[in-house]
């Protein structure tokens, strides 16, 4: 049969793939402009992990705190990023990221009020002042509402369930993507001028994760496969608090926003261990001044800021060795506890089910726990991956022209280690600008030819686990791929682990070319599992080179064997190429310097 018989073709100047909070950004931008833009996702329209940051969305309006502006706000982004950070795309992050808010108000996000009548804004960690508006602990689910709700009279064409498998080149440029429906298995050409990723992230390729079944790499794979460069794929983020049981929920997020009301974080004895590792600025200092010295708010009250509010990095490696020490709680992970501060408030339960909606829901629901009164299990969870597809911190644009990427499969805004609430703000700060320079691009320069061998090649390739001579269970692959990264490529890593498992990807490589999924392509989940594992596996062998290639230890990266940081290490990226015979090419390259007016902002804020 003629490949043309085989699969439908859509025409659009802008392709958009991913529907998170970057996704319908990009779109929204790109329709204003009026070009014709198709949206194209992997689940349904408004499921996406943009809902798994619930505690808020990082800008600098100084509504409640007056001494915040986007100079504090940059120089805490670069501080956490631990300076590996894209500058520009910082400054650009923390000078636009308040009008992004007012922006969402505008087009009808509810968020929580100051009693003045202005967006409230709670405490998260490693930003100076409180910063993050809210609503409630859903902050990332209204973004999704609201921005659905403003899209969907935007006149873009909305491709609901769809896998792409391949993006489709001519010459250097991608002019438009290869895919299928998920529900049928009918085989899709999205022909457009331009192509923005919006994926998101990778965290299914580890055991415990925050992520749904979506997240396995496809954007950083497809860009990857394109000849787009990787860069800092070592940087996981493992979030410090993801429920812990029963077992059937291990891993589902616990939102800092617990902490930002002031949760304390205990180990077996009771003891709040997260002040046995302040940096080195605290070390002198008791419990008591440590405190003192850092304040906030919960509810009206002055309260002091805890160490709980240390960077995510810094948490996860503490609860880790709070477990390691033998003194977890009974279910592999530490006590966190926000029923304490009935000390400070007479309405403490109202207030704890008014700010954390949700969690009281999660934790009665699913574990029988009553948040108000009783502490919560906790431990680290795959949350996010600061790495990913290398773009120009302006457009957005990748290093394969045509190509464009936003929000968590893009690289740069967050370096080392993301700030909790930054993801909300990058989100609809480069989600814009990626749609309005794809749009700028294809005006520019118009649509290419889609050639149909390229097209005949994909689908050759689709189908290939129908093959009857294949014998492989994809989801025995997928789950020995998870097992592997969890244990040799987690929180704490080291050469040999890290050794074994780019070995044992090589092996699951080798599986999972024989992955089977008999039947048609009609309602047939273990076909979408055999497709997604070649993108678990590329982002899973990036990982776990780039981490090896790493010898020191760095935001989300910590290293056993290298436990410091390296002056080597510390203004490098980490590169990653695919070579001719497809093989992966890892190197260093040098970031830029930083404009020297920056410079002085961060020697100013301290
Ligand atoms: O904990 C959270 O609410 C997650 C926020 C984020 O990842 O930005």
């Amino acid at each position: 049969m003629a490949v043309s018989d085989q699969v439908t073709t859509h025409e659009h100047d802008v392709i958009v793939i991913g529907a998170g909070g970057a996704g319908l950004r990009a779109a929204i931008e790109a329709s204003a402009t009026g070009v014709s833009v198709g949206l194209i996702c992997k689940s349904l329209l408004g499921k996406a992990h943009t809902v798994m940051a619930e505690g808020g969305m990082a800008a600098a309006m100084g509504n409640v705190d007056d001494r915040d502006g986007w100079k504090v706000h940059f120089a805490d982004t670069m501080r956490g990023g631990q300076y590996l950070n894209n500058w520009r795309m910082a400054e650009l992050h923390a000078k636009e990221a308040p009008a992004r808010v007012r922006e969402l108000e505008a087009w009808g996000a509810v968020f929580d009020r100051t009693k003045e009548g202005r967006i409230l804004q709670r405490n998260f960690g490693g930003h100076r002042y409180p910063r993050l508006a809210h609503v409630g602990d859903r902050t990332g689910l209204e973004m999704i509402r609201t921005l659905q709700d403003h899209g969907i009279h935007q006149g873009f064409e909305v491709s609901m369930e769809h896998t792409v498998t391949t993006l489709l080149k001519e010459g250097d440029r991608v002019v438009g993507a290869f895919g299928y429906d998920r529900e049928k298995g009918r085989f899709r050409v999205f022909r457009a001028g331009a192509v923005v990723l919006a994926t998101g992230g990778i965290g299914r390729a580890f055991k415990i994760t925050s992520n749904s079944w979506e997240y396995t790499g496809d954007g950083q794979a497809l860009a990857y496969d394109a000849g787009a460069e990787l860069i800092d794929m070592e940087f996981v983020q493992f979030h410090p608090t993801g429920m812990v049981w029963p077992p059937s929920v291990k891993g589902i997020l616990v939102t800092e926003g617990v902490r930002g009301e002031g949760g304390r974080l205990l180990n077996s004895e009771g003891r709040r261990f997260m002040f046995d590792d302040v940096p080195d600025l605290y070390k002198n200092q008791t419990a008591k001044d440590a405190e003192e010295g850092w304040r906030y708010v919960i509810g009206d009250k002055e309260a002091n800021r805890p160490p709980e509010l240390l960077t995510r990095d810094h948490v996860a490696r503490c609860i880790v060795n709070e477990v390691r020490e033998g003194r977890g709680s009974p279910h592999g992970g530490v006590f966190l506890d926000i029923a304490w501060i009935k000390e400070k408030l007479s309405n403490a339960p109202e207030h704890i089910k008014k700010k954390l909606p949700s969690m009281f829901h999660q934790f009665k629901e699913l574990a029988g726990i009553d948040i108000t009164t009783e502490p919560m299990e906790v431990g680290p969870t795959t949350h996010y991956v600061m790495g990913g597809v290398r773009v120009d911190a302006n457009t957005q644009m990748s290093t394969v022209p045509g190509l464009f990427a936003a929000g968590e499969v893009a690289a740069g805004l967050h370096g080392a280690n993301r700030l909790g609430g930054n993801s909300l703000s990058d989100l609809v700060v480069f989600g814009k600008r990626a749609g309005e320079h794809a749009a700028a691009f294809v005006k520019e320069r118009g649509a290419g030819t889609v050639h149909n061998a390229q097209v005949e090649d994909a689908l050759h390739e689709a189908l290939a686990p129908m093959d009857e001579a294949r014998d492989e269970n994809p989801y025995q692959v997928q789950h020995d791929l998870q097992d592997l990264m969890q244990e040799n490529v987690g929180i704490v890593r080291n050469e040999d682990d890290m050794a074994k498992a780019v070995e044992g990807i090589g092996a699951l490589k080798a599986r999972a070319a024989k992955a089977s999924a008999p039947g048609n392509r009609e309602y047939n989940p273990g076909w979408h599992t055999a497709m997604d594992l070649k993108n678990l596996l590329m982002v899973s062998e990036a990982i776990a080179r780039s981490a090896l290639d790493r010898r020191e230890s760095r935001g989300g990266h910590f290293r056993e064997d290298y436990p410091a940081k390296s002056d080597e290490y510390a203004r490098h990226n980490t590169v990653l190429n695919r070579n001719e015979d497809g093989s992966m090419s890892v190197r260093r390259e040098a970031i830029p310097e930083m404009r020297a007016e920056l410079r002085e902002v961060i020697e100013e804020q301290g």
